[in-house]
């Protein structure tokens, strides 16, 4: 997951998921550190954390070494000035397909419908492919969602969830 703040999903679903290895990464020193205690305190080995930028991410991560991307709730930057701050912006795109195997996906989650359409015109102007679009997840018939920290407080206010996957072509 890039962008796990205090690392809610990251934990839950390395939990679901005990023969997978997951890697939470986040910029910020600040909640990472509370998440990865709380990793340590309910002792997850298969959950490790990475403090450190999106931009950054295939210089410490080899190239085809990840099955799939979570983007969960990442700051919609709404001023187009900051549009290449989006964690989909086309930039981004790329190193994430440097790092990602063959057909690798990325789960894109999030409550802002500007930033979700700016996400799908990113995704097919680089060449993803994307499938399984949801304009209101919580009121679809996804299976297995787990609600993030962010995901819940948009929910409880009544935003819908928008998700797609996208998958390297
Ligand atoms: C709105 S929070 C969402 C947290 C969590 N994924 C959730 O759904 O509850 C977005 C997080 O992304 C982090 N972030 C933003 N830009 C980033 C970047 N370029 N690289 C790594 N983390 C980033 C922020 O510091 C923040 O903690």
């Amino acid at each position: 997951e890039i962008g796990c703040g205090k690392g809610q999903f990251a934990r839950e679903i390395a939990k679901r998921n005990p023969d997978k290895n997951f890697l939470a990464v986040e910029k910020s020193s600040n909640v990472i550190v509370d998440a990865a205690q709380m990793a340590i305190d309910e002792g997850i080995p298969n959950l490790r954390f990475a403090r450190g930028e999106a931009e950054y991410l295939d210089c410490f991560i080899p190239e085809k070494s990840v099955e799939c991307i979570y983007l969960n709730f990442s700051c919609p930057y709404p001023k187009n000035t900051y549009a290449r701050h989006r964690l989909t912006y086309r930039a981004f795109l790329e190193i994430y397909r440097r790092i990602l195997v063959d057909k690798g996906e990325i789960y894109q989650k999030t409550d802002n419908m500007h930033f979700f359409e700016f996400s799908l015109e990113e995704f097919s102007a680089a060449n993803y492919g994307l499938k399984n679009i949801s304009l209101d997840l919580h009121n679809s018939d996804f299976e297995g969602n787990i609600v993030t920290e962010y995901e819940k407080k948009f929910s409880d206010i009544g935003m819908p969830i928008y998700r797609l996957e996208a998958f390297v072509k």
